[in-house]
């Protein structure tokens, strides 16, 4: 048992018991599978208004209609999101704020591991893409939406992204700036834990750049949600055996089951404990140790001046 009066084996339902979140409103990303869908049903049964951002529409209308079913007065939607390609992202931001809703929360949770060397269809690396550069750039586009919903309904705005403990498996530089697609440097293993330590850092800079604009109604935290095996994200077939040096530097855990894997994002998306902490890293509903690289300041700017040069190059390539 942590501080928090949580532990690893405490629930997404657990950890939010007694939180009103009527009034509130999130996005999850990749609510199709996994934690992603216990998050989006355990936030509609706490009262939040819940959109559901997923790649595969149906998929995520099927889970609507299955929380509807258990919860006949959640508030869900779904809307389509294709994190690997810019141009998606673009058009689901420019949907949603059309829409006039307003963004409490933003959940970053979708992801993909260990696939082999792919290019998007942006032509950069999938994983580095998907987890981390379609995140960064549907986040600084919400931004707005977020600063004016925190300032208009007086309540803070959290942003959350879903990390892992895999991201001290990266390559040993860290980030491979000069090499994100280049596929004789890959490794799949090290690629998504290049693109996790990215999801730290990127939440981290992302906490002092909103400081330095003294913005302080909006927090930035990242987690790692536990090793959860029933989830869709490792498939031996696809991903091969998880190498032995990668479980020797996690060292032991304990496996989770789905509710306990979508704990850790519910407590920081809407535990009063959590308010006003930014820049943090999460596990097992307590605050954590990230590896020194995540902790790097200077790192952290510079993945952050590189992510807005490929998406600004991206949106030149676009016209
Ligand atoms: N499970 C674990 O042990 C573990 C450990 C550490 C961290 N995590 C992190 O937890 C998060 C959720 O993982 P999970 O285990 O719940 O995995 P999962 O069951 O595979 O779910 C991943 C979700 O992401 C979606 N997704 C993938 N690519 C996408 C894209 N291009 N655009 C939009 N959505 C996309 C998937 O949609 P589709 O249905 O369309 O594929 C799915 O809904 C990930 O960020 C992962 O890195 C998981």
């Amino acid at each position: 048992m942590g501080s928090s009066g949580f532990s690893s084996s405490s629930t997404a339902e657990e950890v939010t018991q007694g939180i009103n979140g009527s009034g509130l409103t999130a996005i999850v990303t990749g609510t199709t599978h996994g934690i992603g869908t216990e998050t989006a049903r355990v936030l509609a049964l706490r009262g939040v208004h819940v959109i559901m951002a997923a790649r595969d529409v149906i998929a995520a209308k099927a889970v609507k209609e299955a929380i509807l079913k258990e919860i006949p007065t959640a508030k869900v939607d779904a809307m389509e999101l294709d994190l690997s390609s810019m141009t998606s992202v673009r058009k689901f931001a420019l949907e949603y704020i059309s829409s006039g809703l307003p963004l409490n929360i933003l959940i970053n949770n979708a992801g993909i591991s260990a696939f082999p060397f792919t290019l998007s269809k942006d032509n950069i690396e999938l994983q580095f893409a998907t987890n981390h550069l379609g995140h960064f750039l549907l986040t600084n586009l919400l931004l707005d939406t977020l600063k004016k919903t925190a300032s208009e309904s007086k309540k803070e705005g959290r942003i959350i992204i879903v990390s892992s403990d895999g991201h001290q498996y990266t390559y040993p530089e860290g980030i491979l700036f000069d090499k994100i697609n280049d596929e004789s440097s890959y490794q799949k293993w090290h690629a998504y834990g290049q693109s996790k330590l990215a999801n730290i850092l990127h939440a981290n800079e992302l906490t002092r750049l909103l400081k330095e604009d003294g913005i302080d109604n909006i927090t930035a935290n990242s987690l790692h949600p536990g090793a959860i095996m029933d989830t869709n994200i490792y498939k031996p077939e696809i991903n091969g055996p998880v190498p032995t040096d990668l479980i020797n530097r996690l060292g032991s855990f304990l496996l989770k089951n789905i509710q306990q894997g979508a704990a850790t994002t519910c407590y920081v998306a809407l535990h009063p404990q959590v308010r006003g902490i930014s820049g943090e890293y999460f596990s097992d509903n307590n605050l954590a140790k990230a590896s020194s690289l995540a902790k790097d300041t200077n790192l952290a700017k510079k993945l952050w001046d590189f992510s807005m040069k490929t998406i600004d190059y991206n949106t030149h390539e676009q016209i």
